[in-house]
């Protein structure tokens, strides 16, 4: 694995690691450079252009409803949608045959109350204006679960370990069954994950957690940012990348990935006053138009090479954006599909949602943040959950047929 020279560290920024630290930084209000208003969510545009993830066997239609029915689960192949919840349930232990039938059972449920509620629902709810809504969804399974009951999942599905800095509560993280859901609205995902509950607790499942998210309003075609203001999903694998670090290999779990889900609270406002130039240094990009601080345009490669006179780098030894780049993997790439979330005040943050054939992959990288990332200050990982994302289901298939191979 390719090794990185030292570098000098960011000038002014704190070294440790914690949020409590950051309260004590700067004294001086500076707000976000950068605007977070824009418009619509739409990304179908910027998804077709090259170096972005189209993801997509069969690209859903831009607008009206999005086919539940196709190769790879819909939440993966449509454009991000505003809005998202995630819910993760259990199966309770009984025998392996019955717990096995009980995952059966519900997988088709899910199958028949999802592909109904993005398609002409008979639910009153779900046809505001007559129209079915934007509906996208994606169901994952547990590492617990598929060793419990001997699913046919990749080699190598587990829990993560434990990373330095964590402060990660089990209630909010975990699970056997992982479903997300996104929608243009709020409206959408609360009755959808209203009768998609109800199917679960039907074939036995138990609740375990549920967290809302939402991106901001984006104009087509637009990186949308996150709350510290920072375009965020830039640097994703286009659909050649994907084919070889996101999705499996040729056989059962081609149009599979694994998801990694980390609930990240951000100090944001602590990031907020800090000088922009700190923030861009912390980052290695620009909070204004998400360049790296070695380009000109968004979609500029960084120059992790280029130099100040003194030595140092541009883009610094602890910046964001060095310490994640595929050059320190051999070219390993994720698919990140990132919502915010704001539940109390002083909780806000991130929810990481990264796609990868490996999620050695995020070991990795995270290992590298936790040792050293500029941010460390600002942010605190509060849960986390892996999950296998199934195939998606072709019409007239139920999702997960594979499993039982
Ligand atoms: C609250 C925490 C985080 C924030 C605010 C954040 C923000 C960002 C931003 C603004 C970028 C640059 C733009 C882009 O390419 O999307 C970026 C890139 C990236 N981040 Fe994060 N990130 C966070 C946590 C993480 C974590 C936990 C991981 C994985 C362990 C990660 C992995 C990556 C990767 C792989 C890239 C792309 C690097 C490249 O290819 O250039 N991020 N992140």
């Amino acid at each position: 694995m390719p090794t990185e020279p030292e570098n000098a560290s960011l000038p002014n920024l704190p070294a440790a690691s914690g949020l409590g630290r950051r309260r004590a930084l700067l004294a001086a209000g500076a707000a976000l450079a950068a605007g977070v208003g824009a418009t619509v969510a739409d990304l179908a545009d910027r998804d077709r252009k090259p170096g972005h993830a189209t993801t997509s066997t069969g690209a859903p239609p831009p607008e009206g409803p999005i086919p539940f029915h196709g190769a790879r689960q819909a939440a993966l192949t449509a454009p991000q949608l505003p809005a998202t919840r995630l819910l993760a349930f259990d199966l309770p232990a009984a025998s392996a045959a019955a717990d096995r039938e009980a995952l059966r059972a519900l997988l088709t449920a899910w199958t028949r109350t999802l592909a109904a509620a993005a398609g002409p629902s008979p639910d009153p709810r779900l046809r505001a204006d007559g129209a079915a809504p934007r509906l996208t969804s994606l169901v994952g399974l547990g590492p617990a679960l598929a060793t419990r009951l001997s699913l046919a999942v990749p080699a190598g599905l587990a829990e993560l370990p434990a990373f330095p800095g964590d402060r990660l509560d089990p209630a909010r993280g975990g699970g056997d069954l992982l479903l997300q859901l996104c929608a243009a609205d709020h409206w959408t995902l609360a009755v959808v994950a209203e009768l998609a509950t109800t199917a679960a607790q039907g074939a036995g499942a138990t609740p375990r957690w549920a967290q809302s998210g939402f991106l901001p309003g984006t104009a087509p075609g637009a990186t949308p940012r996150n709350l510290f203001g920072f375009k965020d999903g830039t640097a994703n694998p286009d659909e050649d990348a994907a084919r070889q670090w996101v999705w499996g290999p040729p056989g059962p779990h081609e149009n599979a990935t694994v998801l990694v889900y980390r609930r990240i609270r951000m100090d944001t406002a602590a990031f907020a006053a800090l000088p922009e130039e700190q923030q861009n240094l912390a980052m290695g990009r620009r909070a204004g138009d998400g360049a790296p601080l070695t380009g000109t345009a968004e979609r500029d490669e960084p120059d992790l090479y280029a130099k100040h006179p003194d030595g140092a780098y541009v883009i610094p030894a602890t910046s964001h954006v060095r310490l994640t780049g595929p050059r320190l993997d051999g070219g390993a790439r994720m698919l990140r599909r990132g919502y915010s979330y704001d539940d109390a005040p002083g909780d806000r943050g991130l929810l990481f949602c990264a796609f990868m054939r490996d999620a050695g992959q995020f070991t990795r990288v995270q290992n590298r943040l936790a040792e050293r990332d500029a941010l460390n200050p600002f942010v605190e990982h509060t849960a986390s959950a892996v999950a296998y994302v199934l195939p998606g289901a072709p019409e007239g298939t139920v999702l997960g047929a594979q499993l039982w191979a």
